[in-house]
Parts: C-alpha cells; sequence; structure tokens
C-alpha cells in the first residue's frame, strides 16, 4: 500500500462518518464500548471543573459518556468535519453543550495550547495516524505535568499479519496500521510520559469482530455480495487474533 500520508487519513476520517459506519460498529467505534470507555475515564482521575480531550473523538459517544460520567469538560477532536458537526448536535441534545464540544482538527497538529488539559483520551485511532509519533508528542505537550492519558488501541505482532491485512481497506479498519502494545508504550515514554496501566483486552477485539461479522451476514442477506470483500477482512482478521497476530490493548500513563 503506497497512499502518502494525507490520502490515508481522507480515506479514514470518510469512512468513519459515513451513516455505515455507525450501523456496522454501533455507538462506540472501538473495542471494548462503553465498559472499557468508563475504565479508561475513570483511570483519568479527573473531576468537575476539569478539562479533557478526546483525540479522535469519531461520534462523540466516548466524549459525552466520560462527561456524564466523571462531570469534567471535554473537547473532541476529530479530522472529519461531519463527525464533529454530528457530535456537537448530540451534545446539544444531551444537554451538555456547555461541557463538551467537538472541534476540528489533526491528532498530528492538535489545534490546543501548551499544557491545557487535563487528561487525554485517545481510543482505537493511533492505528489510523500514519506519524504516531507526531501523535504522541502532541499528546504531551497539549497535557499539563502530572496529568493522565488513557489509550486504547489495536495491536499487532511485527510481520505476522497476512497480506489480506496489509491493504487500505485494512489501514481504515485500523488493523493494517497497528503496532505492538510494546511499541506504543515505548512511543509515549519517548514523548514524554510515565507508564502507569500496560494491559491487553484482546477479547474485546474478538467480541468486536465477531458482532461486525453478523452485521455484515446480515447486509449480504439483503444487498448480496458487496459486503463479501467486508467478510473477506473480518476472517483474516479473526484468524490472525486467533493466531496471537492482532488484538487489543490499553495504556494509562501520566505526564512527566
Ligand atoms: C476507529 S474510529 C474511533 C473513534 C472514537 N475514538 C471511538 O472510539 O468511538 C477512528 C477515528 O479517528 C479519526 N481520525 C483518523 N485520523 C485522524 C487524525 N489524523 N486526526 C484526528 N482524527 C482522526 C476518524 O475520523 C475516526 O473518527
Amino acid at each position: 500500500m503506497t497512499l502518502a500520508p494525507e490520502e490515508l487519513k481522507s480515506c479514514c476520517t470518510a469512512a468513519y462518518a459515513a451513516p455505515a459506519a455507525r450501523w456496522l460498529l454501533g455507538d462506540s467505534f472501538h473495542p471494548g464500548g462503553a465498559e472499557l470507555t468508563s475504565r479508561l475515564g475513570a483511570s483519568l482521575q479527573v473531576c468537575a471543573e476539569k478539562t479533557i480531550v478526546d483525540v479522535a473523538s469519531g461520534p462523540g459517544t466516548s466524549a459525552l459518556q466520560v462527561a456524564h460520567e466523571t462531570g469534567c469538560s471535554v473537547i473532541g477532536i476529530d479530522l472529519s468535519p461531519e463527525s464533529i458537526n454530528a457530535a456537537n448536535v448530540r451534545a446539544a441534545e444531551e444537554g451538555l453543550d456547555a461541557r463538551v464540544r467537538f472541534v476540528r482538527g489533526d491528532a498530528e497538529a492538535l489545534p490546543l495550547d501548551d499544557c491545557s488539559v487535563d487528561g487525554a483520551l485517545c481510543e482505537c485511532s493511533l492505528c489510523t495516524f500514519p506519524d504516531k509519533a507526531a501523535a504522541a508528542s502532541e499528546l504531551a505537550r497539549v497535557l499539563r505535568p502530572s496529568a493522565r492519558l488513557a489509550l486504547s488501541d489495536v495491536t499487532a505482532a511485527p510481520g505476522r499479519l497476512p497480506p489480506g491485512l496489509a491493504s487500505l481497506e485494512a489501514w481504515v479498519a485500523c488493523l493494517a496500521g497497528a503496532q505492538p502494545l510494546e511499541e506504543t508504550a515505548d512511543l509515549l515514554e519517548r514523548a514524554g510520559f510515565l507508564l502507569e496501566t500496560v494491559e491487553r483486552w484482546d477479547d474485546a477485539l474478538g467480541e468486536m469482530i465477531d458482532r461486525v461479522e453478523a452485521r455484515l451476514r446480515t447486509a449480504r442477506f439483503f444487498v448480496g455480495d458487496v459486503v463479501s470483500r467486508g467478510l473477506e477482512l473480518t476472517a483474516a482478521a479473526r484468524d490472525a487474533l486467533d493466531d496471537g497476530a492482532l488484538g487489543y490493548g490499553v495504556v494509562v500513563a501520566r505526564r512527566r
């Protein structure tokens, strides 16, 4: 796959802004759903009067959930203007628009001042950023000293993904751009974080693959073989997960 970084970003953001993404993935676009978001939100140790950033906020579900659960304010940032608009509408519908707002921006160049937020959430998205080191240093730059980052992401063992999981669709589906959990942890340490928790959530990825596969099978019944590429991808992802080549992981780290 030889797409330029900006092309990769625009394919990815367009895919997740499409109504089909919500139908296929549900309200949360990450393994572990609301349960894992709750864990990550609590690990930030924030309360009312504090502000966190949700980097690559997608449909806004996690930002709204953490605002409800902790009382903090949230700035959601995503590259897709459609996702930003839709998430701002949801914030208003939930009566949270005084505390939660969504702003268009790139994770590799966050539109926030240095040391301006008290926590950061980043779920299932680092794998889609072409320049992961830039995204990690942006997270470090915007966090106040001692503030926490809670990140979850797809993981992949180096050189073990089958060729079918190296395509553009696989990049968009968070598979082709994934890296080992240890590499993500190292990247964050190099960017200025102290690691607190590094844990595997592989079962959550398996549940998500099964859910997506079931939806695609239903869709095939109605629309025919247009979904067969998606089914090939879920089958390859399931094999890679069973083989230990793919997984899901969490890192909680504190800004030095
Ligand atoms: C798998 S979805 C995860 C969304 C959300 N974090 C969640 O878990 O529900 C990936 C998101 O990353 C966003 N995205 C991709 N590249 C980005 C970038 N460079 N900067 C900001 N957002 C980006 C996409 O638009 C999409 O909303």
